[in-house]
């Protein structure tokens, strides 16, 4: 029997790339260029099912590629925004995704940026690499103590519940959410974390507010002006979710007119493009979209692919089936 054919859009770690080798009848990307828009329909043609990844338009007109072959998306990644998915399903297609696997990175990320933000770890390291370091005073770089400060979480999922772990045992936070759908009490008992009745409440109340509900066309500037405008002048802004479900221009707005303290992004409207009035500001702390980038977890997240592709071609439901 002939195996699979099979189409990965970007360089994977090499062990992966190996496995599907082995697995598979695959096509690789190892020029790591993205697909245009017409190489991804070609994909569809002719392939028995495509991995993508975020950065990969899978829009309605793409999937509406003719004769479709691809039967499969395997994303490599938790979030399938970038995935019409009701176009998905009206053509047939299984989508799966990644979780589990990215929780403990993303949510590292995360501490990282709440840190790096209130501490002014990057002011603090672009002063020491330009050479303008003036040494140790006690008026240097003041920031601002992380430990036991509240931390609000707008959802609540895998990602927000390891961050609240980490932070309610590792810096004492109390930790407030809001999401839709309330977990059990015991949930929150164990991790220290009380539900707010709205992200109004979460706002008012938090020294950070950090993100974690889905990208959507629902969640598309969930934080507006109006939504910034409610937060503490101390409070700082962490986004690992996805860039839009901010509005970029009204943030870096509020940063600039210090109505917030800062911010801590890995994410961003529209990325790789980053809005230029964020390099402007010192208060803000940029990264590029790493909270999965370790060895550990991209090994992890491509193994999982190969894992739902498995059971896909062995006529099982994939564990992560979206649809
Ligand atoms: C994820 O897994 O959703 C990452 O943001 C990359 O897509």
């Amino acid at each position: 029997m002939s195996k699979p054919k099979v189409i990965v859009t970007r360089r994977w770690p090499a062990a992966v790339e190996a496995r599907l080798r082995e697995l598979f009848d695959v096509t690789l990307n190892e020029a790591d260029v993205p697909l245009s828009a017409d190489q991804l329909k070609d994909a569809l043609r002719h392939h028995d099912a495509v991995l993508p990844t975020v950065t990969d338009a899978l829009t309605a007109e793409v999937l509406g590629a003719e004769p479709l072959r691809a039967r499969m998306l395997g994303n490599f990644g938790v979030g399938y925004n970038h995935i019409d998915i009701e176009a998905a399903m009206a053509r047939g297609i299984t989508v799966t995704n990644t979780p589990d696997v990215l929780t403990d990175c993303t949510a590292d990320i995360a501490v990282t940026l709440m840190l790096m933000v209130a501490r002014r770890a990057g002011e603090g390291e672009r002063e020491v690499r330009s050479g303008h370091w003036a040494g140790w005073r006690p008026t240097h770089l003041i920031g601002t103590k992380v430990t036991g400060k509240t931390l609000g979480l707008i959802g609540f999922g895998r990602i927000a519940r390891a961050l609240a772990k980490k932070a309610h045992y590792g810096f004492d936070m109390p930790v407030i959410f809001y999401t839709p759908h309330p977990p059990e009490d015991e949930v929150c008992r164990d991790l220290g974390a009380k539900p707010c009745a709205s992200i109004e409440e979460v706002l008012k109340q938090a020294d950070f507010v950090s993100l974690h509900c889905p990208g959507s066309k629902e969640n598309r500037h969930l934080i507006d002006a109006e939504r910034l405008a409610l937060m503490k002048p101390g409070a700082f802004l962490i986004n690992t979710a996805r860039g839009d479900v901010v509005d970029n221009d009204a943030l870096v707005r509020a940063l600039k007119n210090k109505t917030i303290a800062g911010a801590g992004l890995d994410v961003y409207e529209g990325e790789p493009h980053v809005n230029p009035g964020f390099l402007e500001l010192e208060n803000v702390v940029l990264l590029p979209h790493m909270g999965s980038s370790t060895e550990e977890t991209r090994a992890a997240m491509g193994l999982r692919v190969v894992e739902n592709l498995s059971a896909y071609f062995a006529g099982q439901v994939p564990r992560d089936k979206v649809v």
